[in-house]
């Protein structure tokens, strides 16, 4: 064994990391017996802290995907590890038709930090748009003659169940439909194509803020108002789907307050639990309708994912939570527009920590496999365009890392492009 062999051997035991599984078995395994739902790369992660990864032979990445913006608060970190380490030893789960003191307390934070009435805690933020959709018909029932027609977005993302796909747009689900009825798609930022689309089976507008998975599509402030306006004036309800926007993502708890509207229903997921599976569904007025029997579940706001919950809010409520993430967001806008700018790619947009960068081709998978190489963990939202969407404590010395590495990632990819011309 050479001398470098012996070295990682070492860190490793000093690390307490596992012994790696071969790389080959680790693919067999995945290749066999893993259902091929989503596109992995080959590595084995086995330690997380704030803004690094490190994967099974030792080699640190720099994380600024965070699971898509699920790790709000980076890996690992201290508050959300102890108050699990602490709930764990309490009690993890004493069944959904139970309290648990971190149940209540959440659900009333949630309530009176967001200026909501009511709050639900589920698994994941799919099942929060199933809960907004299952909410707003039962509204209609109530309030609107039993409409049920719910008008989403074009490129909107609302999950993956079969109500949250048939929400979205494009369904990539062909094969298992028919899809949910009573779902129209506009064309986002249209004002005109949504007054043209709702009529009096229309119960909702569901919309996100900005549109994450679309490539970071912020809504314009003319655009929201209009249909928060819009909505009011005909009674019927508005779904801002805040699972990607909330939680600080933005720079402020909800990305509804930046825009200055009110919805009915908000989803809230991803950071909300920091890594840990948890989503929300709150409402205000009359869109509190849901009755015993209509949302249940099994896991639906256990103690533990309780606990994650309030660890995450405690934090990202800390007085200048909120400005850091501004200006760590400001530092990374202005990075990538210099980027932009010396690789001649194009438009850098987003608010807060959730920011895209827009490439002249279609190259942002090979961008994102060409950043592995360099120890950088990116998502490519779509063909032409890369996702960032780093840990709310990511610091500027990060930024400033990611930004070097993002640029050797580019350079691999031009050398590769020359050598096939
Ligand atoms: C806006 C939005 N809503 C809902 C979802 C679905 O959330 P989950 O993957 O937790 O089911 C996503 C996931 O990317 C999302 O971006």
């Amino acid at each position: 064994m050479n001398l470098f062999n012996l070295r990682r051997q070492a860190a490793r035991a000093a690390e307490q990391v596992p012994a790696p599984v071969a790389m080959a078995e680790a693919e067999q395994l995945s290749r066999d017996r893993l259902m091929p739902a989503t596109e992995r790369a080959a590595q084995i992660f086995v330690r997380g802290q704030g803004s690094w990864l490190w994967d099974s032979e030792g080699r640190a990445y720099l994380d600024f995907t965070q699971g898509c913006a699920v790790n709000s608060l980076g890996h690992s970190p201290k508050a959300l590890v102890q108050a699990l380490n602490a709930q764990t030893q309490a009690l993890i789960n004493p069944g959904a038709g139970f309290h648990s003191r971190g149940l209540l307390k959440l659900v009333n934070q949630l309530c009176q930090h967001t200026g909501s009435d009511q709050a639900y805690l589920l698994n994941s933020g799919a099942e929060a748009c199933e809960g907004a959709i299952k909410l707003a018909r039962k509204w209609g029932q109530l309030h609107r003659n039993g409409a049920y027609h719910i008008i989403t977005a074009s490129q909107s993302c609302h999950g993956r169940t079969l109500g949250a796909l048939s929400a979205s747009d494009p369904s990539p689900c062909n094969r298992c439909e028919p899809g949910l009825p009573g779902f129209s798609k506009v064309p986002f930022n249209d004002l005109a194509a949504l007054h043209a689309a709702v009529d009096s089976s229309t119960v909702a507008i569901m919309l996100e803020p900005i549109q994450g998975e679309a490539g970071v599509i912020p809504a314009t402030q003319h655009y929201l108002k209009g249909v928060e306006r819009l909505c009011r004036e005909l009674g019927i309800l508005l779904i801002l789907d805040e699972v990607q926007t909330g939680i600080g993502r933005c720079g402020a708890l909800l990305a509804e307050t930046t825009y200055g509207v009110r919805a009915d229903i908000i989803t809230l997921g991803k950071g909300l639990g920091g890594g840990v599976p948890l989503a929300a569904l709150l409402a205000r007025g009359s869109a509190c309708c849901a009755e015993v029997g209509e949302l249940e579940g099994s896991h639906h706001g256990n103690a533990l994912m309780s606990a994650a919950g309030l660890a995450v809010l405690a934090t990202v409520l800390e007085p200048g939570f909120f400005e850091q993430v501004q200006a760590s967001g400001r530092h990374l806008r202005d990075g990538l527009s210099r980027l932009a700018g010396r690789y001649g790619q194009g438009e850098v947009r987003g608010q807060g920590l959730l920011w895209a960068l827009e490439l002249s081709d279609e190259l942002a998978p090979d961008v994102v496999k060409a950043a592995l190489q360099e120890g950088l963990l990116l998502n490519a939202a779509q063909p032409n365009v890369l996702r960032f969407s780093p840990a709310l404590t990511v610091s500027h010395g990060n930024i400033d890392e990611m930004l070097l590495r993002l640029a050797r990632a580019f350079a691999r990819v031009h050398t590769a492009q020359l050598s096939l011309r």
